[in-house]
């Protein structure tokens, strides 16, 4: 086997393969759900803004993401992993782990870059600890509607993946130095986004659960994670920067814009028979796994596959 044949193997998951026997054993990577333990280097040369060419209001955004990411993926997985023993499925039981590996490492990755961002005067503690207020009101619901709760933000962030795997205004203006981790998460997202729906659909989850779910979440988490970026954009004294706050709000919110691109996937949500593979995403996930892992790949070094 060549080199770029052997590497294909190692970036290609066998990807939801049909050939395996339902009883037997199978790993998460067999599932296309593969924890890839990567430790991502400092940003050393990164600008401080380092999205938008320069932006204060888009980096700050991207911070405060950051900031929640270690607490917010905590939440999902705790509330996935607390049906695990009810899950008979074998093809979902890997697909669990895969989930659970993936976000354990996504959680450690960013607790990284928020210290990073927190050398630079960029407190991520800030919206860390207003999200985590907002997920403990979410701890005080039912397991099962927790775990709606985690569907609807999981699917919220599969929508924030696409943008970052498709987005060529944010690709083309970013600090390449601070885009590896962002793509390699969201490829991550796209490839385990079906799987707390998966969980909550074989544990009875209703269609009522996911409308209460939406709303409940932004009413708590998305006012945590919005306030938390106000009040990073406040102290760094960026409020007032009427020129550069235009531009990052048009980035962020002009039609089909980075965030405006995911308020497009809540509809179908709410649409009887609603599955998060319904938006196929698989092409994407191909071309991505070639570009970060593949031969010349951005972050082939990193990872041994
Ligand atoms: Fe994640
Ligand atoms: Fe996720």
């Amino acid at each position: 086997m060549n080199t770029v044949a052997r590497k294909r193997r190692n970036t290609q998951p066998e990807k939801r393969t049909r050939t395996a026997s339902p009883r037997k054993k199978l790993s998460s990577a067999q599932v296309g759900i593969p924890a890839r333990p990567i430790t991502f280097p400092k940003p050393q040369n990164a600008d401080r803004y380092f999205a938008l060419n320069n932006n204060p209001a888009t980096t700050l955004m991207f911070a405060s993401f950051s900031g929640i990411f270690p607490p917010g993926e905590q939440f999902f997985v705790e509330s996935v992993r607390r049906y695990r023993h009810q899950i008979s499925d074998e093809r979902l039981k890997a697909a669990v782990s895969g989930f659970i590996g993936q976000e354990s490492l996504h959680s450690r990755e960013h607790d990284r870059l928020n210290d990073h961002f927190k050398a630079q005067d960029m407190d991520t503690d800030l919206p860390e600890q207003l999200v985590k207020i907002a997920l403990t009101t979410l701890g005080k619901f039912p397991p099962r509607l927790q775990l709606a709760c985690t569907c609807f933000m999981e699917h919220t962030t599969a929508g924030l993946a696409e943008q970052w795997l498709t987005n060529r205004e944010f690709q083309t203006t970013s600090d390449p130095d601070m885009l590896n981790l962002w793509y390699w998460h969201a490829l991550e997202e796209l490839e385990h986004k079906s799987v707390a729906f998966d969980v909550w659909r074989s544990v009875g989850g209703r269609d009522y659960e996911l409308k209460l779910a939406m709303m409940l979440v932004i009413s708590t988490v998305w006012v945590a994670w919005l306030t938390g970026w106000g009040v990073l954009m406040a102290r760094d004294k960026q409020l007032l920067n009427w020129r550069e706050n235009a531009r990052g709000l048009w980035f962020m919110f002009k039609p089909r814009g980075f965030l405006t691109g995911i308020a497009a996937t809540l509809w179908p949500l709410l649409q009887k028979g609603f599955h998060p593979s319904q938006q196929d995403t698989s092409e994407l996930e191909n071309q991505w796994r070639e570009k970060l892992f593949g031969s010349g790949g951005h972050i082939e070094d990193l990872y041994a596959g």
